[in-house]
């Protein structure tokens, strides 16, 4: 079985999980990889490590490269399972190891893991290791997306080293970009990169964009950017850094994603002419109702799409609880330069609605006011007003979304 080389003597050792399906609730329908590399170099350096349960995995591929008793250097570029999982595994086979992390990082991993006996280096932004004919440079990049977190360039080699940034969750026989292009499409493999970052990364666009103005003043010169999960870029690394630019700038597409749930199809049937009304102002438009699709795909149409409508039914003068718990959650990924509105029905009184606009303050997107509730069943009337609504939004859409192409 042939090693799989990145650069002169630098390995990928990693693990593809095609089966996983729900990554700490995110719903993985393509599985994902979790990279890891050893620089086979004087000083022999493993970078990152996999999950537990792919410790076996890693060790193998170790080992058909070099001893691995002969790794002297370990460099944790962050912390979370998927990836510091199996150090303690690997740490039984070499304990004089010397542990290369950030302060935040050791913190993090006593927590995990008994560390009494290890030898850790705490390194901060621009400390160097020498392996041999390579030099780590390492660049801290605190909250993307962990406390810990940080990159490691390899100066010699031309490579970044990017833990999950630029990541993506596709299980796949193929290791590079320009590899899986072969047989897959651009657009699979955007849309991965897109449910990634809007997944993963949406809270973090400011952070990221300074990050990213840091290494461009580095002047860091790569030719590969090798991340956690997924592909390695190395067809035109700068692309995969503008689509993050792009993200983290706000970028959609003028379109609306209908995010929605039903009891009794009420709600249902006022979203049909909302739905006419947008596509006679021409914008396209996708819905999904909830408890039919995982929410994490809810959540990358809506980073997709410049304007997002909700659905709601109200059940006990509150919202639906699908709906609810959805908005609950994008709070805490604090979706920027998106406009909302909601819709819904409802039996004795409302509840919904209000609770909708009241959620999208707490998150900070623009709102198209006031919303629309119907109740029971629309009639004819009511039907109109929905078709009104829709073309209103879109209308607001369009006119909010000029703002991003100026
Ligand atoms: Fe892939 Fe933040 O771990």
């Amino acid at each position: 079985m042939k090693n799989i080389e990145i650069k002169p003597d630098i390995y990928w050792v990693g693990a593809v999980d095609w089966a996983i399906r729900d990554f700490h609730g995110y719903n993985t329908p393509n599985g994902t990889t979790y990279n890891n590399y050893l620089i086979n170099d004087q000083k022999v350096t493993l970078v990152d490590a996999v999950k537990y349960e792919y410790c076996s995995s890693t060790i193998e591929n170790i080992n058909k490269i070099v001893d691995i008793s002969k790794v002297v250097n370990i460099v944790v570029n962050h912390i979370e399972p998927d990836h510091a999982g199996s150090i303690d595994m690997i740490m039984k086979l070499v304990p004089d190891a010397l542990i290369y992390i950030t302060e935040r990082g050791k913190k993090g991993i006593e927590r995990y893991f008994d560390t009494s006996k290890w030898n850790f280096k705490i390194v901060k932004s621009g400390d160097v290791l020498k392996t041999g004919k390579y030099t780590l440079l390492f660049l801290e990049t605190p909250m993307l997306h962990w406390p810990d977190s940080m990159v490691t360039y390899v100066k010699e080699a031309k490579l970044l080293i990017s833990q999950d940034a630029f990541g993506q969750h596709i299980a796949t026989s193929a290791r590079f970009d320009d590899e899986f292009l072969k047989s897959n499409s651009q657009v699979e493999l955007d849309d991965a990169v897109v449910d990634y970052y809007a997944n993963i990364l949406m809270p973090f666009g400011q952070l990221i964009k300074t990050k990213i103005a840091d290494i461009v003043k580095l002047g860091l010169d790569f030719d590969m950017i090798a991340p956690d999960h997924g592909l390695i870029w190395r067809t035109d690394p700068g692309g995969i850094i503008q689509k993050y630019l792009d993200m983290a700038n706000g970028r959609a597409d003028l379109r609306v994603a209908v995010v929605y749930d039903t009891m009794w199809h009420s709600t249902e049937h006022m979203m049909a002419p909302i739905i006419q009304g947008i596509r006679d102002e021409d914008v396209d438009c996708k819905a999904i109702k909830l408890r039919e699709s995982p929410m994490s795909f809810a959540v990358k149409e809506i980073w997709k799409a410049r304007g997002c409508l909700i659905g709601a039914p109200t059940i006990n003068n509150v919202m639906f609880p699908s709906l609810a718990q959805f908005l609950y959650h994008l709070g805490g990924l604090k979706p920027k330069n998106r406009i909302m509105a909601a819709f819904g029905s409802y039996g004795w009184a409302g509840g919904a609605v209000r609770e909708a606009y009241e959620m999208f303050k707490r998150i900070g997107v623009e709102v198209m006011e006031p919303g629309i509730q119907i109740q029971y069943r629309p009639s004819s009337e009511d039907e109109e007003k929905c078709y009104e609504f829709g073309r209103e939004f879109a209308i607001k859409v369009k006119e909010y979304h000029k703002k991003f192409e100026e």
